[in-house]
């Protein structure tokens, strides 16, 4: 019973956290109990979208001019963390599996002397934000599935019904109907949706 009531209680703290911080659309979404949203260097809420019947079990960081949209019933796994200092969408009913990256940008700088001086500044410094490494959009279709725990680089678009296999690091586009895996991915298998020999 007090279990219960305690993962009501994060569940209630987790959908305001999203709510305050992301504009919701339509109905029917559901929120896992670690589910957050959070905005820094003024980005705000307008920059995330959050569509019908969407569940939402991961963590949305936006910086700057960031943005992120998640499609009517796209859902996003648990642990897995949304990045964007520039532009991420998630296609109508693509999945997101557990432990999953999403990163628009490179973190850091690739110049050593930048990141000397991020090393050197106090947590929080201006230094440290998104805005001073590469970004690029990330595109993600309708009615993919991103397996656990694979990261999808900046500037990759990935078309309509594709599989990007677990732990696979994309870095380059996935064309429609295809499956992507390794580090770094590559096309493993084309055309799944004319395939009969796939099981269902
Ligand atoms: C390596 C990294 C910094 C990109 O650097 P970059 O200079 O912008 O590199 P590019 O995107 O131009 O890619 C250069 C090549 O490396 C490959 N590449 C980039 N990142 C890669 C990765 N993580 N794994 C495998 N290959 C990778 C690209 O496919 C490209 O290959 P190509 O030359 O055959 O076309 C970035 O992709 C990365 O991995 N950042 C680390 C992010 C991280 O761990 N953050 C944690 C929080 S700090």
């Amino acid at each position: 019973m007090l279990r219960k009531i305690y993962n009501y209680i994060l569940h209630c703290r987790a959908k305001r956290r999203v709510q305050n911080n992301a504009i919701i659309e339509g109905c029917n979404h559901i929120f896992g109990n670690r589910a957050n949203v959070i905005l820094m260097d003024g980005a705000q809420k307008e920059q995330v979208l959050i569509g019908d019947s969407c569940w939402h079990r991961g963590r949305i960081i936006v910086q700057t001019q960031g943005k992120v949209i998640l499609n009517p019933h796209s859902q996003i796994g648990e642990n897995t963390d949304i990045f964007s200092v520039n532009h991420i969408e998630i296609g109508a009913y693509t999945a997101i599996a557990p432990n999953v990256t999403i990163c628009d940008n490179n973190n850091h700088p690739i110049s050593p002397e930048q990141r000397r001086l991020m090393r050197v500044n106090p947590p929080g410094h201006d230094s440290k934000l998104w805005k001073h490494s590469v970004s690029s959009p990330i595109i993600i279709g309708e009615n993919c599935w991103i397996g656990a725990n694979a990261r999808i680089c900046k500037g990759v678009t990935i078309g309509d019904n594709s599989i990007v296999a677990a732990c696979a690091v994309v870095t380059k586009d996935v064309p429609a109907n295809c499956i992507a895996a390794g580090n770094p991915a590559k096309i493993v298998k084309r055309n799944i949706d004319l395939d009969n020999s796939i099981k269902s």
